[in-house]
């Protein structure tokens, strides 16, 4: 019998999509490559729009709203089973360690429906005992839960085959057979199967069959056992720290979680995953260290470029995407099966999918030049918008790939100079940049600007450069640089072996010892670094520095901070054209044009701080710093006209049309 659906993908959400369905009066058949890899396993079930402090609007309201169907989704797959899932309403503790200002209720989401309860730390020592002397306080989130996600993969396995859903283990789906708009089967190792309607829920494998922006993002963890001296269970909910979360299991195991590494399918556990994730643990609950340790494992979330799931219709009419849960994919199964089983079998479509339509990710704004469907309005000055039409044209651009990590965009900013941090987030986030500077010792020190930086910038999405501002001597850039990598560590970022290197014994000039550098930069790539040298703009230098290892040179345009644009442009010039690796034309830069033209010179990407910060308007330079390193990009690749001596009619006489 031909299904009416077939779901390629036989995790949570593959299986939950088929149940709904089924439920409806459908037939449906899931193929699953291999159930025990799937995400779902290796999740820890926390239940957490609140902890996980989830920013963009509609998400929250979707994971609100999937977490408030648990309750009776579990209970009804319970009853059809007679298994447990392990549902737990216990509630989620996120203890900090740094004063917060209680009453900002940015600092977390709250809402009647979802209240958080800021105690202090007299309060929060007293609620939990036993959390590490160095919590200040933390957020009660009575409304988030967990659930077993093991157990809960198991229950939807059993309550699918039990309602007679065709459940297809160790079958992959080699490719999608597309005609016209329409899918007309899928080839896998045991054949070609064909449905009316078929379902795309493969998590992080999506991209091996279809080109949507799903990737990787490894998790490592480990769990404990509660030893028998301990009597009762001694957490009853949920601790979410920085960097790390602790559940608690009924059955005397406590999860461990997780890491987030962008290294594709690279598997295992590795010490630095696992040492990050104990000493943040025992941070946080000092007891753990004597605990029994049960096991160690590793999964791989589906993670989207916006972090925001891929929901509802595709490109083709009878294809549904269900994928890039990312973080949230155990609480997001039950309105995700919920929305898209209405989608597929009653075409009702829930306002909210609109959200997390796949075609977002083709009309977002971009530095890449892969994607010149730029959105923008610009008003005429009559009030009229002028909107700039999606192009037909396209250029293919790798991105800017620095020790073997992709960017789109080709600007880098910081963070120093700005008025307030405030103007600092909105210029960072104007300026499309994935790549933001820190001065370590400023932030060690807490300077002027430097302090809550942790908090103002989103790292999971941006990825830190600590720079060795300030040090005059290799030594002192040395320490400086190991102790930004521990920086980038407790910012979630373990896998970050960046570092700027800065090393300027001059007050005055601002200029970079080029002896000191190359001797610094030496010692830092034998240690594992991922060294980006600041330079004058020494070809030579430039030449050794990449030699010795360095995976970019940073010359500078002019002085740092000075504005004065590009007074190194021979020198530069040369550099780009000896350069293996990427050249970053870093301090100098004052206006939008002399970035463009750095960047048609050939540069690979701009660090562009002052020229912001000291704007008259910081988000708006920033965004025009933006556009400027797009332009500049673009004309490189598409090769500027040569430089005449004569001028040249723009309407030849030959090969001209006559009538
Ligand atoms: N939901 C927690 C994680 O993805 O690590």
């Amino acid at each position: 019998m031909t299904s009416d659906v077939l779901i390629i993908g036989g995790g949570v959400i593959g299986l939950a999509i088929a149940i709904e369905l089924k439920l409806r009066g459908a037939n449906v058949t899931v193929l699953c490559r291999d159930f025990r890899a799937a995400a779902a396993h290796a999740a820890a079930g926390m239940l957490a729009p609140d902890a996980e402090n989830i920013q963009n609007q509609a998400m929250l309201s979707l994971c609100w709203r999937s977490r408030s169907l648990y309750p009776d989704w579990t209970r009804k797959l319970e009853e059809l089973t007679g298994l447990n899932t392990g549902y737990w309403p216990c509630g989620i503790l996120a203890p900090v360690y740094q004063h917060q200002d209680e009453k900002n209720p940015s600092l977390s989401p709250s809402s009647p429906e979802s209240p958080a309860y800021w105690l202090d730390q007299a309060a929060i020592h007293q609620y939990q005992p036993g959390l590490g002397a160095e919590v200040l306080g933390g957020w009660w989130y009575p409304e988030d839960a967990q659930v077993d996600n093991q157990a809960l993969a198991g229950v939807l396995w059993a309550t699918a085959e039990s309602l007679g859903v065709e459940l297809k283990d160790g079958v992959t789906v080699e490719a999608i057979r597309q005609q016209q708009g329409q899918v007309v089967g899928v080839q896998t190792n045991i054949g070609d199967m064909r449905a009316a309607e078929y379902v795309l829920a493969t998590g992080a494998w999506s991209n091996q069959l279809l080109p949507l922006p799903v990737s990787p993002r490894k998790g490592q963890m480990l769990s404990v056992q509660i030893p028998e001296f301990v009597p009762e269970l001694p957490l009853t909910r949920v601790l979410y720290g920085q960097d790390i979360y602790i559940v608690p299991r009924r059955n005397r195991s406590i999860i461990i979680g997780a890491t987030s590494e962008d290294v594709g399918f690279t598997p295992h556990n590795t010490p630095a995953g696992i040492q990050s994730l104990l000493q943040a643990a025992i941070r946080l609950y000092p007891q753990l260290e004597h605990y029994p340790i049960l096991k160690f494992w590793w999964g791989f979330r589906p993670a989207t470029p916006d972090e925001l799931p891929i929901l509802g219709n595709s490109h083709c009419k009878n294809l549904t995407f269900a994928v890039g849960h990312h973080r949230n994919g155990i609480l997001l199964t039950p309105i995700t099966a919920a929305l898209i089983a209405d989608l597929i079998w009653s075409q009702k479509s829930d306002p909210l999918l609109a959200n997390f339509h796949y075609s977002r990710f083709h009309r977002q704004p971009s530095t890449s030049p892969t994607m010149l469907t730029h959105p923008a309005n610009f008003s005429n000055g009559n009030g009229k918008n002028l909107s700039l039409q999606p192009s037909e044209f396209s250029i293919q651009d790798s991105g800017l790939i620095i020790a073997g990590k992709t960017f789109k965009s080709r600007l880098m900013t910081g963070t120093g100079k700005y008025r307030s941090i405030k103007e600092m987030q909105e210029s960072v986030a104007a300026s499309g940049c994935q790549i933001v500077t820190v001065a370590v010792r400023r932030v060690q020190t807490k300077a002027a600007g430097h302090e809550g930086l942790a908090e103002a910038l989103d790292w999971q999405k941006i990825w830190m450069l600590p720079n060795t501002a300030g040090c005059q001597t290799a030594e002192e850039a040395i320490r400086v640089a190991r102790l930004g990598r521990e920086m980038a560590k407790l910012l979630g970022q373990e896998d970050n072996n960046f570092v700027k290197l800065e090393v300027i014994p001059d007050l005055k000039y601002l200029l970079p010892d080029p002896i000191g550098t190359l001797q610094a930069a030496e010692q830092l790539v034998k240690e594992g670094f991922a060294v980006l040298p600041y330079i004058n703009a020494d070809p030579m230098l430039a030449k050794r520095l990449e030699e010795v290892g360095c995976v970019t040179v940073m010359p500078l345009a002019s002085p740092i901070g000075s504005g004065q644009g590009l007074k190194t442009t021979a020198n530069i010039q040369i550099i780009i054209e000896n350069a293996k690796i990427p050249v970053v034309v870093d301090a100098g830069i004052g206006s939008p044009s002399e970035a463009a033209q750095a960047m048609e010179l050939g540069a690979d990407a701009l660090l562009i701080n002052s020229a912001i910060a000291l704007s008259e308007n910081p988000p708006v330079m920033a965004h025009a710093m933006n556009l400027a390193a797009v332009a500049g990009r673009l004309a490189y690749l598409a090769g500027r006209m040569p430089v005449k001596d004569y001028a040249s009619p723009s309407s030849p006489l030959t090969g001209k049309i006559t009538g």
